[in-house]
Parts: structure tokens; C-alpha cells; sequence
């Protein structure tokens, strides 16, 4: 684990840095107590302040990561890494990152990437894909880091990341705006106003336009918005019903409205991204 992402980690029961064990297997603080935290199998630590498991279950987790693997969401995962390329962002912050499908595309060479979730089995699955991606793929080689952990109240220092990326997760401005360093960058991403139009038309009478995302941040300085829409084809039964139970519209559907969805073999949709960018003022608290 690299000592770029260790430094940047804080105790989450008394805030202090800290620093590996000696055997390197936990996370341990330098406060007057030396809290110590064990690296799970996968390479995930646990840095919740709640014994509760919170976030995605296993199996949202589950069918979330079989459809974002098949690519359909790709030019999402391209364009916030072109952003974030964009913005020179060495420290990245993914603040509720689920199964890490688009930190791992974050990857640079030299950049240090932070993930955290509150649901274990996403962090599980985001460390083990992290690890894979960088011994067996073309990633470039980047230091990774998930633990489970509240986006609202994050295991960091304050101002040490370049960017913090939130995406389809709540967003917690003033907790970004803490851990962001002055003239950081903030991107947010939610669904656009036809995303998934297509799904809609098949399941409901009436499909209605998205609205924009209700908690953007108010204080920050908005530096871009940019809507990214395409068409896809989802192909097969499969795909479809991942699809459909990553969506809100799944526990909200009739079982008569499902069946219109059983009944296809491909789907043509829209899918649309809003994308929005915010600064952190050189003088923010
Ligand atoms: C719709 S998923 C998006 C995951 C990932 N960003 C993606 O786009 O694939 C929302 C994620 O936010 C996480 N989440 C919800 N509330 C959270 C919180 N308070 N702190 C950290 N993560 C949270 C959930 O566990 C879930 O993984």
C-alpha cells in the first residue's frame, strides 16, 4: 500500500494520522490509543464509525457490477477520467463508489485513488476489482485505496485531494469541500432528463423526464455543465433485468408493468448523464 494514500488516511474514532504496521496487514493510528484497523482479504479497510453495514446490499451490488462490466455506461467512465485529466487531479477522492467500476477507470499513472462506500459487499467488490485490474489489465499504474465509510463524514485530512467524484451517490458539499484542496474540483453526476427513456416507454403509459438532481452543491463555484446522451442497445434478458434493478423504477413497478419488460430481447434506450463541475475557492474554509 503506498504511503501516498496512508498519509492521507485520518482515525475515524479520534482523527489522528497514522501510519502501516509493520507486517503492513493494519492501518494504525498515532493517536494516544494507536486505534488499529485490519485490512480485509480483498485489501479493504474498515473505516466506518458504525457497526451497522449501511449502502447497496449484495445483491444490488451484485447485478450493478454484472451490467457495468458488459460497457454500457463506458463513455460515463471515459468522460469523468478525461475531466479528471483535464483538471491535472492526482488525488482523487470517489465518494461512494460502489463497486469501483469507475475509480478503476480513474486509474493514471502516478495518481493516488481513495474509494469509499458504506456498504461492505461494494468495497469487497471494489478492492478485489482494483487489484485484478491493475496486475492483469492495461491500467496504468495507480495507487488504490477503498475502505467503508460514510461520504458524510470521510476518513481523510482535511484539503488533501485535487478532485472529489461523486457519482449517482449523495453528495455531501460541505464533507467535499473539507477534504478539498483550494482550487480543487468537485464532479458531480446524476441522470439526465431522458435517461433511460427508452425502459420507461416500455414499462409505463406516461414516461416522465427526469428532474436534476436536488442536492448539488450551493456554495461551491460552478465551473462546467455538459449533458452526455447516447442510444445503446441492452442485448438479452439478462442485461435488461440488471439494468432494470439498478433503477429506482424497480421497486416502484407493477408486476403487470414487469412482465412488459420479460418479454423483450433487446432494449433501445437513452442513456443521459448530467454532468456538473465546482470549484473549491482558494479562500473556502
Ligand atoms: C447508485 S450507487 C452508485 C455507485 C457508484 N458511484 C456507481 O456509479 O457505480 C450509490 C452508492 O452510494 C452508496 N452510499 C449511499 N449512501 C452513502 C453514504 N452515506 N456514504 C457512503 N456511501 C453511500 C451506496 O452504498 C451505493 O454504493
Amino acid at each position: 500500500m503506498a504511503a501516498s494514500a496512508i498519509s492521507i488516511l485520518r482515525c475515524p474514532v479520534c482523527g489522528a494520522a497514522g501510519t502501516l504496521s509493520e507486517n503492513g496487514r493494519s492501518f494504525c493510528c498515532f493517536g494516544e490509543r494507536s486505534h488499529t484497523y485490519d485490512f480485509a482479504k480483498s485489501g479493504y479497510l474498515n473505516l466506518s464509525r458504525s457497526q451497522k453495514s449501511g449502502g447497496d446490499g449484495a445483491e444490488a451490488v451484485c447485478a450493478r457490477s454484472a451490467f457495468l462490466e458488459k460497457g454500457y455506461y463506458r463513455p460515463l467512465a471515459d468522460r469523468v477520467r478525461e475531466l479528471l485529466d483535464r483538471f491535472d487531479a492526482q488525488t482523487v477522492i470517489d465518494a461512494g463508489c460502489g463497486e469501483g467500476y469507475y475509480t478503476a477507470r480513474m486509474a493514471r499513472e502516478g495518481r493516488t485513488l481513495l474509494g469509499f462506500d458504506l456498504s461492505k459487499p461494494a468495497v469487497d467488490h471494489a478492492a478485489k476489482r482494483m487489484k485484478h485490474a491493475l496486475n492483469t489489465e492495461k491500467t496504468p499504474k495507480s495507487t488504490a485505496l477503498f475502505a467503508v465509510a460514510s461520504l458524510f463524514e470521510l476518513p481523510v485530512a482535511d484539503a488533501c485531494a485535487d478532485a472529489v467524484v461523486n457519482l449517482f451517490a449523495p453528495c455531501a458539499e460541505s464533507e467535499f469541500c473539507r477534504v478539498l484542496k483550494p482550487n480543487g474540483v468537485l464532479v458531480v453526476v446524476g441522470a439526465g432528463k431522458n435517461h433511460l427513456m427508452g425502459l420507461k416507454r416500455v414499462l409505463y403509459e406516461t414516461p416522465y423526464q427526469n428532474q436534476p438532481r436536488a442536492d448539488l452543491p450551493v456554495s461551491m463555484k460552478p465551473i462546467a455543465r455538459e449533458e452526455l446522451t447516447f442510444q445503446t442497445e441492452i442485448c438479452g434478458q439478462a442485461d435488461i433485468d440488471a439494468l432494470f434493478s439498478m433503477t429506482p423504477y424497480y421497486f416502484r413497478t407493477s408486476r403487470s408493468d414487469r412482465a412488459k419488460l420479460a418479454a423483450l430481447e433487446t432494449l433501445t434506450t437513452e442513456l443521459s448523464f448530467d454532468i456538473f463541475c465546482y470549484r473549491k475557492e482558494e479562500n473556502a474554509p
